[in-house]
């Protein structure tokens, strides 16, 4: 008979406290059983941006009726959890310690051991849980709010990091630029849908390291050059960045958004090209964005690539991406659950450094 593992993942990195089940069959990919998330948006909304304290709090508040919810819908108990994941990095360190003592003490109290898992693997696997999942090797482009990463992936647990920003995340960029022209958090998907109304040459911003040797990202500069030009035409309007045209602002979003697309795209390709790979995964909060998906299939398809993507509503922090990683890790070998429920986490950690144990 075929061994089955259920694992139960649970995400607290930031703002969004998300708990999914998946199920491990011998050797076939991972199946999700259920999952349910709450998103903490509309409660930092008045902040202008993430309170952490406020953060901790609210993770605190979901995360038992959100792992009910998951266990109900999916038709099963506590008792039936064979392993519980939780996010043990990067991310807010309060927020983290609320996923990682639940989850420790409910492996505590099941007798059942726990597994913490890489908030970015946990992004980088999360297309294994699409209809269309890839096939290893493949290049993957992790764009999130705190990370934008090219790195190779051979396995699971496989990753060779070829570039990475030097300064601001794209998602960071996006975050930014939509706050300064009055967009609001969180500023990507709204800068995004502006920006569908605006025209993406209309003002020509920073192309930040395209032509530099190397696979590495910079966006800080980009948020002031977008500045400069708002407040140059709020001067020659005479009203304030937000008051300006509805046109001009759409312009202003369309052009920032090329700008981070383009750099996003044409690093891609280079990196597809020098490693000769012919799949490129996308993930991470970034990945939702209609631009960059539309460009990133075009240019693919010239070039005989295959693009993969986590289903849109999974390309932002959830649970399931969490328990898709830990049951990889155990199916691969990588990683053994732990009966020791001593937790740390680790707010800082590069992934290249979990294939040694760091
Ligand atoms: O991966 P994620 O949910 O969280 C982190 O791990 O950081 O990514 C969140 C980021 C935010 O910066 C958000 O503005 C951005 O992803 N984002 C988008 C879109 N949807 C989310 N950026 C551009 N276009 C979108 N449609
Ligand atoms: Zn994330």
């Amino acid at each position: 008979m075929t061994k089955t593992l259920k694992v139960l993942g649970i995400e607290s990195s930031c703002d969004e406290t998300g708990v999914a089940l998946v199920e491990v069959r011998g050797s076939a990919l991972p199946v999700l059983l259920g999952d349910a998330l709450y998103s903490q948006i509309e409660m930092h909304q008045a902040y202008g941006g993430v309170v952490p304290e406020l953060a901790s709090r609210d993770h605190i508040r979901r995360v038992l009726p959100l792992t009910e919810q998951v266990l109900a819908a999916s038709g099963q108990a506590l008792a039936d959890v064979d392993v519980v994941a939780f996010t043990r990095g990067p991310g807010l360190a309060g927020a983290l310690l609320v996923g990682a003592g639940v989850a420790c003490a409910l492996g505590a109290a099941l007798g059942k051991p726990v597994l913490g898992v890489h908030h970015l693997e946990g992004h980088l696997l999360s297309p294994f849980l699409s209809a269309d999942p890839p096939e290893f090797p493949f290049i993957a482009l992790l764009v999130s709010g705190g990370h934008t990463q090219l790195m190779r992936v051979d396995g699971v647990g496989c990753y060779t990091l070829l570039g990475e920003t030097i300064d601001d995340a794209a998602g960071e960029a996006f975050d930014k630029s939509a706050k300064l022209l009055g967009l609001g958090y969180p500023g990507g998907p709204a800068l995004s849908k502006l920006a569908e109304q605006g025209e993406g040459t209309a003002f020509k911003f920073p192309r930040p390291l395209l032509k530099s040797n190397n696979l590495d990202f910079s966006f800080a500069g980009l948020k002031t050059a977008v500045m400069v030009q708002a407040k140059k035409l709020a001067v020659a309007q005479d009203c304030a960045v937000e008051a300006l045209p509805p046109q001009m602002l759409a312009d202003l979003a369309a052009s920032t958004q090329a700008a981070i697309v383009e750099v996003l795209v044409k690093k891609s390709l280079i990196a597809l090209k020098e490693s000769g790979l012919k799949r490129l995964v996308v993930a991470g909060g970034v990945g939702a964005n209609r631009s960059l998906r539309e460009q990133l299939n075009a240019e693919c398809a010239k070039r005989g690539i295959r693009v993969h993507y986590p289903e849109l509503h999974l390309c932002t922090d959830n649970g399931a991406m969490i328990a898709m990683a830990a049951a990889m890790r155990l199916q691969s070998g990588q990683q053994t659950a732990s009966e020791v429920y001593a937790f740390d986490v680790k707010p800082r950690w590069p992934l290249d450094m979990i294939q040694i144990g760091l």
